[in-house]
């Protein structure tokens, strides 16, 4: 086969690197802290074996059993082209996550470049916080990084997924774990990190309501990246005798891990000099350059932090931008205009600058005209992406393998257990049918 994956070690590295990103590193931690440390932590490992263990066996299986990606790998298992909308759904998903994670991925480019040339010295939470609101008012600057990722993304895609993607993640994962390693060590000796580590992982049961389980299953359904097709492309690329169940468990316990580092990176941190923890971005990009000037050797600490924040979002958007680029070729294949990998590459790539510059240009308020249920097209490619279009495509995926797959497609596959099934069939979708009522307020 001209494109797939060569080793088993590379599919795992792959997926793992997809679904390590901003999620693990960034959103886990404060979630984690806000909704109950040790108690919500037990809630989402609970919520990732039931459903994100079996959705995540599910993509890579559609991909893997049709050989295809996103487009072609519905049409291919049912035989008729009614399950064609997923597939469209699943392409839009992922530019609506892309016209977004490309904006964040540029700011963790630019912080790393400011933090290698040490720039944040001598600048405390204050001045941090102000040079933050100066740079998300800068629209080229932000439009600028977002290309450098974008451009990135492309070229590591530009080649065959053995030769680019499986190679990278070959050489990037490793790379992360040794950063991920090296701050931890350098954290939990810092005094009074004991504080942050207690913040979270101290149980605090009283804190868990139904809002905070179903905020359990969301975070687990970004972090393990099941729902936009993205793992079905990369099971399309996977080795035949790859082991479907091994592979998913090892890659949910990687995130595991790695969510729980992150955590116990900046909590130590944060408390031991006397910040007090925060949500979202001004965590990652306020809080944590400030509390990185008090430490020792400023300047490495904080660049490898950012660095490590690059990592983690490349080889997440590689994931997705694959799912676009597989998708034109797979799209056109068969029409008078075939677009090879590079063509697709060029498209796919000029679809998201055009996407990024619209998202950036209306968050910093330079085109209010772009704007969709009252928020800029950040914010609501992000709610929307969350609340709509990830679950009703986990959903479908579950449906359609569950009740419409003939059953004959499964029986040589070890995974075809009744217990499978009935998760796939019941259990999974009326957990997300639960997730989604309550996102729109229903229940
Ligand atoms: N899992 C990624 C993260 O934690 C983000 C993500 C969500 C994603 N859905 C995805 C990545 C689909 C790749 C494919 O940051």
């Amino acid at each position: 086969m001209g494109n797939s994956f060569s080793s088993k070690i590379g599919v795992l590295l792959a997926a793992a690197g997809s679904a390590v990103g901003l999620g693990s590193i960034w959103k886990f931690p404060y979630t984690v802290g806000e909704n109950g440390g040790g108690a919500f932590i037990i809630l989402y490992i609970v919520c990732s074996l039931i459903f994100g263990l079996p959705l995540v066996m599910n993509e890579f299986l559609i991909g893997k059993l049709s050989g295809k990606s996103a487009y072609g790998a519905y049409r291919t298992l049912s035989g008729t082209g009614r399950w064609q909308w997923l597939s469209w759904m699943n392409l839009l998903s992922v530019l609506a996550i892309l016209s977004f994670y490309f904006v964040v991925t540029g700011w963790c480019f630019y912080y790393m470049a400011e933090a290698a040339t040490n720039s944040f010295a001598g600048m405390d939470a204050k001045a941090l916080e102000a040079h933050f609101t100066a740079f998300e008012g800068k629209a080229l600057l932000m439009i600028v990084y977002a290309v450098i990722g974008i451009v990135l993304t492309a070229s590591v895609l530009w080649f065959d997924v053995n030769k680019g993607i499986e190679r990278l993640s070959k050489i990037l994962m490793p790379l992360l774990f040794l950063i991920l390693i090296f701050m931890a060590i350098h954290m939990i000796f810092l005094d009074g990190g004991t504080t942050g580590l207690k913040y979270l992982f101290e149980p605090d049961f009283s804190k868990i309501t139904s809002k905070v389980i179903l905020q359990a299953m969301g975070l687990s359904f970004f972090t393990l990246s099941v729902g936009v097709g993205a793992l079905i492309t990369y099971g399309g690329y996977m080795p035949q005798d790859q082991n479907v169940r091994g592979t998913s468990l090892q890659m949910i316990v990687l995130v595991l891990i790695v969510s729980l580092l992150a955590g116990m990176i900046v909590f130590p941190a944060v408390f031991a000099y006397g910040f007090s923890p925060q949500e979202g971005p001004e965590l990652t990009f306020v809080t944590l350059p400030a509390v990185f000037q008090h430490m020792f050797a400023p300047t490495v600490t904080s660049t490898a932090f950012f660095a490590l924040m690059c990592v983690a979002a490349i080889t997440s958007t590689i994931s997705m931008m694959e799912v676009m680029v597989a998708f034109f070729c797979e799209a056109t294949a068969e029409t008078k205009r075939p677009l090879n990998r590079h063509h697709s590459v060029i498209v796919v790539s000029l679809i998201l600058i055009l996407a990024n510059i619209l998202s950036v240009l209306s968050m910093t308020g330079h085109a209010n005209w772009l704007s969709v249920m009252g928020m800029n097209l950040f914010d609501s490619a992000n709610a929307c992406v969350n609340n709509i279009l990830m679950p009703i495509g986990a959903l479908g995926a579950a449906l359609f393998t569950g009740w419409f797959v003939p059953k004959t497609r499964y029986q040589g596959s070890r995974v075809a257990s009744f217990i499978y099934l009935v998760i796939l069939r019941w259990i999974v979708p009326i957990g997300i049918a639960i997730i989604f009522l309550d996102s729109l307020n229903i229940i």
